[in-house]
């Protein structure tokens, strides 16, 4: 997690998408990663940028974060130019990059209390004891973080990002390296966030996992977005399958989460779901 700034809660009443995009240039050098990006997202969605490696999402996702300049084109969020008003975009984000950046050698709890200090806010122990449970970190909210799985890591780290309500956040490849298990509770976790009302990009190579949680989906190659939709539009783009009278076999996730115990983590639902389809 970076920790941006402190967050006014007036930055949550700006009108408009929560990202607008036109035009978005990049080249490091010779080489032209965005090459003419387009994108809106709406308030209170889950948008998912999908792309391979190099694609270009990290570069978007610093972009818009106000991290790196583009070449041309624009930019908002919640309102904000990335170019001119800087100061307001990062006051309205966070960001949680793809390696959690969080204490070691802190606890959790710790770990929460120290960002919503930094963040200037009011009760940082209720705070933080308020997050610890939203995240099911309670039990494990007062050992050190060496001692967490990467699952629980990411939780925490998603955690610190919300320290501040800010209306946007992004999730660069929020789930890289998680096993099946600890995916669906950080997948459990974005939900809440946009069931609240935060707007969340995130960026993924798993086509599962924006399957899982995007309202919509673009596609980043080759520098522009050359697919951007709900998943049923996605899926509309394909001719209609063929109907065939064949075992449903289960995947080898489903296995693997019904064998290691999904229902501890509240995925029961979703397996069964995706069983059933
Ligand atoms: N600072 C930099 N200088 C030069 N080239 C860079 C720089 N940062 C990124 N690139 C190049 O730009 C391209 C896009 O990189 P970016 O990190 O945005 O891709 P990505 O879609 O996030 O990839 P990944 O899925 O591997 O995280 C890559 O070819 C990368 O090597
Ligand atoms: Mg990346």
């Amino acid at each position: 997690m970076l920790t941006v700034m402190s967050i006014p809660p007036t930055t949550n009443q700006v009108q408009g998408p929560a990202i607008h995009v036109q035009g978005l240039e990049k080249s490091y050098q010779q080489l032209r990663v965005l090459r003419g990006v387009d994108l809106d997202v709406p308030r209170g969605s889950i948008f998912a940028l999908l792309g391979s490696n190099g694609a270009g999402k990290t570069t978007m996702v610093k972009i818009l974060s106000t991290l790196l300049k583009a070449d041309t084109g624009t930019a908002r969020v919640n309102g904000f130019d990335v170019a001119t008003q800087a100061t307001d975009v990062r006051e309205s984000i966070s960001l949680t990059g793809q390696f959690a950046a969080v204490d070691e050698i802190l606890t959790g709890r710790e770990n929460l209390v120290l960002v919503a200090r930094l963040r200037h806010r009011k009760n940082p122990g209720a705070i933080a004891d308020d997050l610890l449970r939203r995240f099911s970190l309670t039990e494990a909210g007062t050992r050190r973080v060496a001692t967490y799985s990467g699952g629980m890591r990411r939780r925490l780290d998603i955690a610190m990002s919300l320290i501040g309500n800010p209306p946007v956040i992004f999730l660069d490849e929020p789930t890289a390296g998680l096993d099946p298990q600890a995916r669906i509770e950080v997948w459990r976790a974005v939900k809440e966030l946009a069931e609240g009302g935060t707007t969340v990009l995130l960026t993924t190579q798993y086509l599962d996992e924006a399957e899982q949680l995007a309202d919509r989906i673009a596609i980043l190659h080759q520098g522009r977005i050359i697919v951007n939709g709900t998943l049923a539009e996605l899926k509309a783009l394909l001719p209609p399958a063929k109907v065939e009278y064949v075992e449903k076999q289960p995947s080898l996730e489903d296995v693997f989460l019904a064998v290691v115990g999904a229902a501890d983590t509240g995925g029961q639902d979703r397996m069964t779901r995706s069983n059933t389809e």
